[in-house]
């Protein structure tokens, strides 16, 4: 019923609260991609096995594990759950483009992981300078995945 595009609509009468679940997780999962590189550009200039330094890697532990990847998951269920809602009119392109950015989102996701890793064995392979660089991706990615949402270009 509902964009009468998908003919699978098993969770059609969910659809206001699964769109209002998708929004919610996913402004959690993007306040941990803006916020966990600007952890990483200070901690960077911070001594390893300075009380500073260990203070940043509970940060970052705690922010990527109890907040960001329990949202990124929820995004990704809530998000699966509305293409099963009718809503989605699969001739139109707007999903698929916007799945290859949140395959690019999830990707940059996985690659913090792997540098709060190094931050917590005192690993040092990149300077707060390419921390800050890396800052914008998730915001240009942020602001092509609303638009494709919202405005369905195509
Ligand atoms: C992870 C996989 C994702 C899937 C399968 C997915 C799928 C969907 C679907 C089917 C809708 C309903 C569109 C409609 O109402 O016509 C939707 C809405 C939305 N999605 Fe996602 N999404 C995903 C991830 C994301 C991410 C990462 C973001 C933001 C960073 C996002 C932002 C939005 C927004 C803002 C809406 C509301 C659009 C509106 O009400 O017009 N989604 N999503």
């Amino acid at each position: 019923m509902p964009g009468t595009g998908g003919a699978v609509n098993l969770l059609a009468p969910y659809l206001p609260w699964l769109k209002a679940l998708h929004i919610l997780s996913v402004i959690a999962w993007m306040a941990g991609m803006l916020y966990l590189p600007r952890l990483f550009v200070y901690h960077a200039g911070a001594e390893p096995g300075s009380p500073m330094s260990e203070t940043f890697k509970t940060m970052e532990r705690r922010l990527y594990r109890a907040i960001m990847t329990p949202a990124m998951v929820a995004t990704w269920l809530f998000g699966i759950g509305l293409t099963l809602t009718g809503v989605v009119v699969w001739s139109t392109f707007w999903l698929y483009a916007k799945l290859v950015l949140v395959a690019g989102m999830t990707w940059l996701h996985v690659i913090f992981g792997r540098w709060c890793r190094d931050f917590a064995a005192d690993r040092r392979p990149h300077g707060a300078g390419f921390y800050r660089a890396i800052n914008e991706l998730p915001t240009l990615l942020l602001i092509g995945i609303v638009v494709l949402a919202v405005v369905k270009p195509f």
